[in-house]
């Protein structure tokens, strides 16, 4: 995982249509100064005017060092977010970014990777497929979209040739994700990034396979949040300490006493409110953690996970 948590002010300087609901947004520098190196799979966090703040895939970690381009699709649930983002945001306007930072790394010498995308999920396997195209590496890329206008990339896609593309309103149904996992060869190492029936199929197919070897990005929460209480918080740095209580997540209970600490999604899928847990027994929630890291329990996030010991120690 790398962290650049420092806010860059950049403005958006294009705003393109991609697809139905989905525009690609790319921001540079006013000074026109080039950006840090993206690695593939990595994102930006952008801070919205309305006072959001959330984080969007990188489409390319290669060409322009000047720009970052993001995918934004228009989510119907959206409760600001993306609806602000298609809304309100226009050319031109200045807005901090923070970043890039990387949950879904590439691990570029592999023998061969599976790249597996649906809908907007294509944002970070697109920017996957084009280092894995330039190193000359072997991978196959399998991106499935509801209809023909939903699909983003397409043109670059069918003339990829690792690519197959999938229209579930054309095959009839869903992209089935066990065969391509079942046929690929031994010591392949997959990626998933997609709607949460998507990586459900993925997570089944890929369960018996090692973790090192498996990779998966959630634009959305899996579990429940941890609310369950009955534990204290203490805050080494601080030296305050807190009753959590039924109902409450950390962060909440955090946030209501006035302690500054960083936050986005609160879904446990960003990684903006992870904090190193000094001891105490972690009950994870989160998408981010691998099972391995989840055992290890040096961090927590604290906007979904709770504990499972009656006191919890966090380096804040
Ligand atoms: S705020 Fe996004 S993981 Fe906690």
């Amino acid at each position: 995982m790398t962290a650049n948590q420092s806010l860059t002010d950049m403005r958006l300087t294009a705003i393109r249509f991609a697809a139905r609901d989905t525009n690609l947004y790319e921001f540079r520098r006013p000074d026109g100064a080039s950006l840090p190196g993206i690695e593939p799979g990595a994102h930006i966090d952008i801070h919205l005017p309305n006072g959001m703040m959330r984080q969007y895939s990188l489409v390319t970690a290669e060409g322009d060092s000047s720009t970052y381009v993001v995918g934004i699709k228009r989510d119907r649930a959206s409760r600001g977010g993306s609806r602000y983002v298609h809304e309100y945001l226009g050319v031109a306007e200045i807005l901090k970014i923070g970043g890039p930072r990387n949950h879904f790394p590439l691990k570029e010498d592999a023998a061969h990777s599976v790249l597996i995308a649906g809908g907007i999920g294509i944002t970070p396997i697109w920017s996957m497929a084009q280092r894995l195209h330039k190193l000359g590496r072997s991978f196959e890329l399998h991106y499935a979209c509801r209809t023909r206008d939903e699909g983003v990339f397409l043109q670059d896609l069918q003339a990829l040739p690792q690519a197959k593309v999938h229209v579930d309103a054309e095959a009839g149904g869903f992209l089935d994700v066990a065969p391509i996992i079942a046929n690929a060869p031994t010591g392949s190492h997959f990626y998933c990034c997609g709607p949460l029936p998507m990586l459900a199929g993925f997570e089944s197919a890929t369960k018996d396979l090692p973790a090192g070897q498996v990779h998966v990005e959630y634009f959305t929460a899996r579990e429940e949040a941890a609310t369950e209480g009955g534990y204290v918080v203490e805050l080494r740095k601080s030296g305050l300490e807190f009753a959590i209580p039924e109902g409450r997540t950390i962060l909440q209970v955090l946030r209501d006493a006035g302690v500054d600490t960083p936050y986005s999604c609160e879904e446990g899928v960003c990684g903006a409110c992870e904090i190193q847990v000094v001891s105490g027994e972690v009950d994870h929630r989160d998408n981010i953690l691998t099972e391995t890291e989840r055992k290890a329990s040096k961090t927590i996030m604290i906007c979904c996970s709770g504990s499972k010991s009656a006191r919890l120690v966090l380096d804040l």
